[in-house]
């Protein structure tokens, strides 16, 4: 019998425990967080990452949050559910998920603010249990929408980690992928390693191999070549925001990727539930990308791989134009990328 993946996250005895996805794939182990600053600084550290998983994990930050709060007065609570939320929000600036889903459960706050303690708690966690399974069934969705564009014995890339670990399960670009697998759509995944931080050497390989799902692991600046020489039927990335343009931004690499399928004539698409599209953002160049420490570029498992004081940038996701883009694959459909602005009508 196939082994169930080790959940991203669970919550369990007012602590939400997160699979430490810095030790993967030597290790599972399970980080637990007692207060929204744990869930803070685990998503600054990436112990968690990956658009979705972040925002569910906000969303338990809020429970924490309103556990401590919940015996104070409904001002007094409303404030400190304020001042987590702008905590949580600001751990990671670019996947919007994160604000939408602690701006959700701030919501839910507000509307139970005059309950006694236990119902006010009672409420979060439901409002954040809500959350975890929606995204899964979201996912599937997606998996079923995006399986469909695709032919038997498919070949195709991915970049970074867009799988159950980025997500609560199942994945967004790796749902596809999951689906399609079981429709006999998928021959084999080329896995991007997706440098500094690996997710695609460390965490999608993983996940894909114990689906036994066929894969091989390049580096990052073998896609070209593999594209010129492997017949890719498609590339398959996720996202962290979707501007209403259809510009997309996700992880650094992207962006150059989507520039060699252009030119292979290979289709992109990218899987993105409508909680990544932000309605506040016109175009992809007005997203805030985040910049990570120089640290992170300098060192591979600690060990030094450049000479001492030499200067980095270190931008951790890039904004790929709509215009490079085939399909955007959402829960509600599939989109042209200059068509997403349209969903906000079926919302
Ligand atoms: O820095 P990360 O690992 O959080 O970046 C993750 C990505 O860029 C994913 O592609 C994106 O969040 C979509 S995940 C379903």
């Amino acid at each position: 019998m196939k082994k169930d993946i080790a959940k991203t996250l669970f919550w369990k005895g007012n602590t939400l425990h997160l699979l430490d996805q810095l030790a993967l794939p030597c290790k599972v182990s399970y980080k637990q967080c007692t207060t929204y600053t744990d869930v803070s600084e685990a998503i600054k550290n990436m112990i968690i990452r990956g658009a979705p998983a972040i925002g569910v994990a906000g969303a338990f930050g809020v429970v924490l949050a309103g556990i401590k709060a919940s015996r104070l007065s409904p001002l007094e609570k409303l404030s400190y559910i304020k001042k987590a939320s702008i905590v949580l929000i600001s751990s990671r600036p670019t996947a919007i998920n994160l604000k939408w889903a602690v701006e959700r459960m701030a919501k839910v706050s507000e509307k139970s603010v005059n309950l006694n303690p236990q119902n006010y708690i009672n409420e979060l966690e439901q409002a954040a249990l809500d959350m975890y399974d929606e995204d899964i069934a979201i996912n599937k969705k997606m998996g079923e929408f995006g399986a469909r564009l695709l032919k038997k014995d498919s070949t195709v890339l991915t970049h970074c980690n867009a799988g159950a670990l980025a997500t609560a399960g199942y994945g967004t670009a790796l749902g596809v992928i999951r689906t399609a697998y079981k429709d006999g759509k998928i021959k084999n995944v080329f896995v991007d390693e997706t440098r500094p931080y690996l997710q695609g050497a460390r965490l999608t390989t993983w996940e894909l191999q114990q689906e036994k799902i066929p894969c091989v692991l390049i580096t990052d600046s073998m896609a070209g070549y593999i594209m010129k020489t492997n017949k890719i039927d498609a590339v398959i990335v996720g996202a962290d925001r979707v501007a209403l343009n259809g510009d997309v931004a996700n992880k650094i690499g992207t962006y150059s990727l989507s520039i060699l399928a252009k030119y292979h004539k290979i289709p992109f698409y990218v899987v993105a539930p409508s909680s990544t599209i932000d309605f506040n953002t016109t175009y992809g160049s007005k997203i805030v990308i985040e910049e990570r420490s120089a640290d992170e570029v300098l060192k591979i498992n600690g060990k030094e791989i450049a000479p001492k004081g030499t200067a980095v940038r270190h931008p951790s996701f890039d904004i790929t134009p709509a215009s490079n883009i085939t399909m955007i694959i959402t829960e509600k459909g599939v989109f042209k990328p200059n068509k997403i602005s349209t969903l906000k009508k079926v919302k």
